[in-house]
């Protein structure tokens, strides 16, 4: 089985020295990673930039922007069987980034016109044309469920990881994490109870290799 996985935050240039980010550590698609590879997947990674090592047997991308988040990723999944998109890309850009560093002039403030990113799990069914098993998490900080479900079906996905971001003892940044797992197929959700990052990545992917039969 082959999976690929997407983890971490991108950074979108302003000039030369700064970038508009998130606080995504990459722990989640790090552990799904290494769930992947304990499982005896194929497991290639897209990574934005954080400072995490590498799960043994990973075979590891490194990008920085969404841009190249989407790139590497259209290109990579046509060699695989599953999808987990795990990252925090940036949903805007700088339209301009600037060639030198800005520097402050007078006492005016600054205003920066933004323009949306490629939505990447989004573009996985069409244009993209991805025909494998597609998860996907959503990020929430209210109206966890019915955003999720508006998410998993707006994305194609088989199954989305849904994230209440609120709470500050789970999600970005930290070593736990409660999740509920939403269905195409019309199964009750599920919840996972708050538990260690890589328990929570093992149970999703022992969830993704029986949605995808005899070869999980
Ligand atoms: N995602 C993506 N590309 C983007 C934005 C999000 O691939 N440009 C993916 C994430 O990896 C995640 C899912 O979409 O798997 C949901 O991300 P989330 O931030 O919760 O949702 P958004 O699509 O950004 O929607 P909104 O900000 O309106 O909640």
């Amino acid at each position: 089985m082959k999976l690929l996985v997407t983890t971490g935050p991108t950074h979108e240039a302003i000039d030369p020295v700064r970038y508009l980010a998130n606080r995504s550590s990459g722990k989640m698609g790090m552990a799904i990673a290494a769930a992947g590879v304990a499982r005896g997947w194929d497991v290639v990674l897209v990574a934005g930039p954080v400072a995490l090592p590498t799960p043994p047997g990973v075979r590891r991308l490194d990008v920085v922007s969404a841009e190249q988040m989407y790139q590497a990723v259209a290109r990579e999944c046509q060699a695989v069987d599953i999808a987990v998109l795990c990252a925090a890309v940036a949903d805007y850009r700088p339209v301009a980034p600037a060639d030198q560093k800005i520097k402050k002039s007078g006492t005016g403030g600054l205003v920066l016109e933004l323009e949306q990113t490629k939505d990447i799990l989004g573009a996985m069914r069409q244009p993209i044309g991805f025909r494998g098993l597609l998860a996907g998490f959503a990020a929430e900080t209210c109206d966890l469920l019915e955003n999720a479900r508006r998410k998993l079906e707006r994305k194609g996905c088989d199954l989305l990881v849904a994230n209440d971001v609120s709470r500050p003892d789970i999600g970005f940044g930290t070593e736990d994490n409660e999740v509920t797992l939403l269905f195409r197929d019309g199964r009750a959700p599920q919840v996972l109870p708050k538990a260690a990052k890589d328990q929570i990545a093992t149970a999703i992917l022992a969830c993704l290799a029986a949605m995808a039969g005899p070869r999980g």
